[in-house]
């Protein structure tokens, strides 16, 4: 049994479809344990994406999150990692594979409507952050 931090970012909040993602996780065996609404500030964002601190992108991906609702999951199963992943499709969503949620939901790569924890290490850090306490 697996953990994962997973994200409906705040594109896909806005667009009402938040029970139709939640809904693709759980038709696929996974189980929602721990489901908050939350405006991020931009201090724990900067943590949460700490691996990209360098990328050209780290600045404006933060901006486009920052104070803005989302919702944070502990999504829990069988190879919950990679389930999610594959679930969530490839980051640019005209490049993700049919079905999946990017390519259903997503219009570009800054509002792609998810995040899953890339690896263990990641999701261990990552739930921490959006769950501390
Ligand atoms: P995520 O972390 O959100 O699950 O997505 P991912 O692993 O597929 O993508 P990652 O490389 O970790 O990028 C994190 C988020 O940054 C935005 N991004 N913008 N070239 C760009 O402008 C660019 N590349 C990535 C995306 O919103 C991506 O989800
Ligand atoms: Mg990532």
């Amino acid at each position: 049994m697996e953990r994962t931090l997973v994200l409906l970012k705040p594109d896909a909040v806005k667009k009402s479809i938040i029970g139709k993602i939640i809904s693709i996780y759980e038709d696929n065996g996974l189980v929602v344990e721990k489901l908050k609404m939350i405006s991020p500030t931009r201090k724990l964002l900067r943590d949460h994406y700490e691996e990209h601190k360098d990328k050209p992108f780290f600045e404006e991906l933060l901006s486009s999150l920052d104070g803005k609702e989302l919702i944070a999951m502990v999504i829990r199963g069988d190879q919950a990692i990679s389930a999610v992943r594959r679930l969530n499709g490839a980051t640019d969503p005209s490049k993700a594979e049919d079905g999946t949620i990017r390519k259903l939901y997503g219009t570009s790569i800054r509002h792609n409507a998810v995040h899953g924890s890339s690896d263990h290490e990641a999701a261990e850090r990552e739930i921490k952050i959006w769950f501390a306490g």
